[in-house]
């Protein structure tokens, strides 16, 4: 008899939840992690600390543009940027050590160390080596390198570094304008650093709805941020106090260059594999690093499952809970499920950026059918009291049935609104259900309802 039903290896978002669920479901489980406390790149340096400094900024922001046309004045705003720190950490500590009570509480045997897999149903750990009938690979990503650039974590920092600098910077530099370089951009914006965004494509986040991307760019300028779009960023040098960025642009191919006291690369990441043993187990790859696997998440080796960022598909953590829940059922001899057609994104600047299925570019491309029903926070009016009316909601549904295919929103708290439309879309709801119904009022989410009667016979307030 093996040691466990089930080991897995890595103890993030697609990890952690795959080990309780898989307890829950009555297997004997544990979990393995290496970095000291549980919860992944997520908790530990990604999602959950740029939440905090995200937070925290935006209420620094709200103090100094907002709060005294409220009526509501301070004598003196200052930053304490180690309080600030501090107050990250701590939330930090409050949600690793959460997973650490629930794994307890669900008899998921923690065991601190790096795995490596030594075969079909063998794990090694330290000198410990273990059995499973069933391993899952969730050891998540890293962030990816870019040729000419070297990473000290101090001055050229990954998003790691960049949430725990010493100071806060004058000047940063970000290469790239995708999810992390414009959360971070924004966090040292807020609190008066001048940031620079060096971005490939001439366009902001890549992938999103075109003109959300656009609005986006534009309400981002309007706090701060530069952008330098269509621009390949081609070396990085360590100066005496700060870094210098080289620069091409793609559109006249010019050399250009920026000094900034902090240079941080957010250009993507790549799956974490390394000291796995996936060679040796003979575990197959993607080209791009992934690791291999059929729908059920099930590698070409038996009894070993892959989920979350080290396989293919969006690197989001959401999208490893639901591969972890998928798994864990599946290895209980229940039918796990994922629905990729209804994964939210989320972009936690301010404005909010929230987005699920098809893009209008999606639809084009796809020569689909398709109305467009949208309706700007300028007709709502608890975003006008709340001073927070910048952006819109775009909802796309189907021509001829009228079913919702995707929804494209940036505005306030539009990473809370989005859920209406997920869970209308595994409803295969039409934009007439969300439409038809009672939303209360005032509330921000009578603009979801807003943008469902603009797919229809109109909106109201518009
Ligand atoms: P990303 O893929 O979102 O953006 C990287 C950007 O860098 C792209 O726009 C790309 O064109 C640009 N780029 C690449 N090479 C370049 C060069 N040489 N010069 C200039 N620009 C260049 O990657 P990012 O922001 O690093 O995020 C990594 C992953 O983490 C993503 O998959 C993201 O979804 C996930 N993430 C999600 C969050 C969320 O859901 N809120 C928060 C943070 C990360």
């Amino acid at each position: 008899m093996a040691d466990y039903d089930v080991i897995v290896i890595g103890g993030g978002p697609g990890g952690y939840v795959c080990a309780i669920r898989a307890a829950q479901l009555g297997l004997k489980t544990a979990c393995i992690e290496g970095r000291g406390a549980l919860g992944g790149t997520c908790l530990n340096v990604g999602c959950i600390p740029s939440k905090a400094l995200l937070h925290a900024s935006h209420q620094h922001h709200e103090l100094q543009a907002n709060f005294p046309k409220m009526g509501i004045s301070a004598k003196e705003i200052s930053v304490d940027w180690k309080q600030m720190l501090a107050y990250k950490q701590q939330t930090i500590d409050a949600n690793t050590k959460g997973i650490e009570f629930l794994f307890k509480k669900n008899k998921v045997d923690w065991i601190q160390g790096w795995g490596r897999i030594n075969g079909q149903g063998q794990v090694r750990t330290g000198d410990k080596s273990l059995t499973a009938d069933n391993i899952v690979i969730a050891t998540g990503s890293e962030s990816s390198q870019l040729a000419g650039v070297t990473i000290d974590e101090s001055t050229i920092v990954t998003s790691t570094g960049a949430l725990e600098l010493k100071k806060i910077p004058q000047t940063l530099t970000v290469i790239g304008a995708g999810v992390i370089g414009l959360e971070i951009g924004s966090v040292y914006a807020r609190l008066g650093s001048e940031v620079s965004v060096i971005e490939y494509l001439d366009h902001v986040t890549p992938g999103m709805d075109a003109e959300i991307s656009k609005t986006l760019q534009r309400l981002l300028t309007r706090q701060g941020l530069k952008f330098k779009l269509s621009s390949a960023v081609e070396s990085v040098t360590r100066g005496k106090s700060g870094a210098q960025v080289k620069f091409r642009s793609r559109k006249d191919d010019s050399e250009q260059s920026l000094d900034a006291e902090i240079v941080l690369l957010a250009t993507g990441r790549q799956p974490f594999t390394e000291g796995l043993g996936l060679e040796e187990a003979g575990i197959a790859l993607e080209a791009g690093g992934q690791v291999k696997t059929d729908a059920a998440l099930r590698t070409n080796v038996e009894g070993i499952y892959a989920i979350g960022d080290a396989v293919a598909g969006p690197m989001l953590a959401h999208k490893a809970e639901d591969e972890g829940m998928a798994v864990a059922e599946t290895i209980a001899g229940h039918s796990g499920h994922v629905n990729y057609n209804v994964i939210p994104a989320v972009i936690y600047t301010h404005p909010e950026v929230a987005s699920v299925g098809q893009t209008e570019q999606d639809l084009k491309a796809e020569g689909r059918g398709y109305k467009v029903g949208k309706f700007s926070f300028m007709g709502n009016g608890r975003a006008k009291a709340a001073m927070s009316a910048d952006g819109f909601i775009k909802l796309l549904a189907d021509a001829e049935s009228d079913r919702i295919l995707g929804c494209h929103m940036i505005g306030p708290s539009v990473g809370e609104l989005i859920h209406e439309i997920c869970v209308a879309m595994e409803f295969g709801a039409s934009a007439e259900d969300v439409a038809l119904t009672c939303h209360a009022h005032p509330t921000l989410s009578e603009a979801v309802r807003e943008a469902a009667l603009a797919c229809g016979d109109g909106a109201i307030h518009a």
